[in-house]
């Protein structure tokens, strides 16, 4: 299993020494969860908070952009290999908004709600780099798993049948017992926040690594 941190759980006060042991632990990727106060009830980070991340990080950052305007904001999260996961519940124009990236060739994924079936999104898939399965609504770290097994196995079989290269990732409620639930649902990686974060990072990192 692939491990994406949600890097705004950190330690403020022991930031770059927890980005280098995650790196040092194998993350995949890190998970930057920007909320604006409209889209979900909580406010996180900014851009500058991407750049001061980018600038001490190795890995890939993929920006999950909970806010009302993505397409106002995406473009300040991008750089060097970076993708932006952009809700297909966001209230714009998603179809336009997936055209003009992949004009950019920006790298994006597509990221859904508990509550939004597979089915509106599977046809906006086929240059998506991942899709997002919230296990969680989104807005607060901490919160109880919702199961999304069937979901996921309804996505995982149809990006088999289409031949598609759509990775799979779940958000919200991970640990290592919620891990192999999606696991065997047939998700590639999983986003943690308050499981890392609250325990020996190393350890947790390997323990889901090696789900
Ligand atoms: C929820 C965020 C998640 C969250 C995960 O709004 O999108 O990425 O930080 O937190 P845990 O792992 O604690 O459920
Ligand atoms: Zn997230």
């Amino acid at each position: 299993m692939l491990v994406s941190p949600s890097i705004v759980a950190a330690s403020l006060t022991k930031f770059q020494a927890q980005v280098k042991e995650c790196e040092d632990a194998g993350a995949y990727s890190f998970h930057l969860d920007v909320m604006d106060g409209n889209f979900v009830p909580n406010i996180t980070v900014g851009p500058d908070f991407y750049f001061a991340l980018r600038s001490i990080s190795k890995i890939p950052i993929d920006t999950h952009l909970m806010v009302d305007r993505p397409d106002y904001y995406y473009e300040k999260f991008l750089s060097q290999n970076d993708r932006v996961l952009i809700h297909y519940e966001s209230p714009i124009n998603i179809k336009g908004l997936i055209k003009k990236m992949e004009n950019e060739g920006v790298k994006y994924g597509l990221v859904i709600n508990p509550n939004t079936p597979f089915s509106k999104v599977s046809d906006l898939l086929e240059r998506a780099e991942i899709l997002l399965i919230m296990s969680v609504y989104p807005g607060f770290s901490g919160q109880k798993f919702i199961d999304v097994s069937e979901k996921i196995k309804e996505a995982r079989n149809y990006i088999k049948e289409m031949g598609l290269r759509t990775m799979i990732e779940v958000d919200g409620g991970i640990n290592e017992n919620t891990a192999k639930i999606v696991k065997n649902a047939g998700a590639d990686i999983v986003v943690s926040a308050s499981y890392l974060f609250s325990g020996d990072i190393t350890d947790r990192i390997k323990t889901l690594s090696s789900i």
